[in-house]
């Protein structure tokens, strides 16, 4: 077990918001956030109902773990008023690759980052003061808020864990695994030390608190596109900042690689989409293509393709299967007939060649950045 801490002194702050250990009279304010539907949903340890007797014994209970060096839970407040609007503890494992972090923030704190600074301040002094080898932090799968907040503190996603945790019926439930390492931390000190002023600019927590906040660019349309046409695996996938809203522009499609996926960002008459830069017929560079309203024309074969639809406009000139299987012969764009080619393996494979339905990642706008859920799997 690693050496005891004492909360810091002064507490751990940013400006904007402070961490420091419960008191007493915090209680009405945590039992106060703890009715809130999202946090019952979200945190199935949280009892139900929960009064304010349960604030006071999870304070006591706080208190013994910073004494027993088992825990270290603070309330996050904000710092010019001292008000609760949070708490986020770091929980000690039994080795330094076991320990994890968790937070919670109060219903009417919640959209002004309140999560992202208490964990960057939480990560950086636990990897100050704590021996860590490996920092999770898991969530629910369908807690998409939570798992921004831990990308956005550089957290990396790892995968899903199954039956990780219980629910509140104590039956076994998945859990959306992220953490960080010292190398990820090592990196991202670096990473914000670079871009400076930038980091200091991000927006304020409490009303009154008087931090600037860099104006944002205006949000586009997201376009509706198919359900049913979602990529695989992205339903439980944690968002990842794509492309800045800054860099778009109507009438656009531009090329973005991450962590192996080459995505077409398009901005389309109906809005934003994100698909994969690969064309459904033989996988040629959409992005480098021609975008007409929603229709975007590959740059080989002639095939066009609704992006917004996921539909095929027109086959490929090469013919082959579409997506529901059925063949379509060759054709020239000058609607010359095509001379028969004498059969060979590599018109058999054209005639087989199935050009399938734009797949689509789920995608948000955030703080500025557009935002995916991306099927990443761990370096
Ligand atoms: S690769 Fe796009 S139409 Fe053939």
């Amino acid at each position: 077990m690693p050496e005891k801490l004492a909360p810091p002194n002064p507490p751990l702050s940013d400006g904007i918001i402070a961490l420091r250990a419960f008191r007493a009279d915090d209680a009405p304010a945590v039992s106060a956030a703890c009715q809130d539907p999202e946090i019952q949903r979200w945190i199935p340890m949280i009892p139900v109902p929960y009064t304010e007797a349960d604030a006071r014994r999870f304070i006591l209970m706080t208190l013994q773990a910073w004494h027993d060096g088992t825990s270290y839970e603070f309330a996050i407040v904000d710092a010019a008023t001292d008000r609760f609007v949070g708490s986020i503890g770091l929980h000690l494992g039994p080795n330094p690759r076991l320990h994890a972090v968790g937070y919670l923030v109060a219903p009417e704190a919640r959209r002004r980052g309140v999560a992202s600074r208490a964990l960057r301040l939480v990560t950086r002094w636990g990897f100050e003061h704590v021996d860590i080898e490996r920092l999770a932090l898991w969530t629910l799968p369908g807690n998409v808020a939570s798992q921004a907040v831990a990308e956005n503190a550089g957290f990396r996603f790892e995968g899903l864990a199954r039956n990780w945790t219980s629910d509140r019926d104590d039956r076994p439930t998945d859990a959306v695994m992220f953490a960080m390492t010292p190398d990820d931390l090592a990196d991202l000190v670096a990473l914000e030390a670079g871009a400076g002023a930038q980091t200091a600019a991000a927006g304020a927590v409490a009303a009154g608190a008087g931090a600037a906040e860099a104006p944002l660019p205006p949000t586009p349309p997201m376009a509706a596109v198919p359900r049913e046409l979602r990529v695989p695996g992205t339903r439980a996938a944690p968002f990842v900042q794509v492309a800045a809203i800054a860099d778009l522009t109507p009438g656009s499609m531009r090329r973005v690689t991450l962590a192996g996926l080459d995505l077409l960002v398009a901005w389309t008459p109906d809005g934003i989409v994100v698909t994969d830069d690969r064309c459904p017929h033989m996988a040629a560079p959409l992005s480098i293509g021609d975008l007409d309203g929603c229709v975007v024309a590959c740059p080989l074969h002639e095939g066009r393709f609704d992006l917004v639809t996921g539909e095929t406009v027109q086959m490929p000139t090469t013919g082959g299967l579409d997506a529901d299987g059925n063949y379509h012969s060759p054709w020239s764009p000058s609607g010359a007939e095509l001379k028969p080619e004498p059969p060979t393996r590599k018109i058999e494979a054209r005639r087989l060649t199935r050009v399938s339905r734009l797949r689509y990642y789920p995608a948000r706008f955030r703080e500025g950045y557009l935002e995916a859920q991306l099927p990443i799997l761990p370096e």
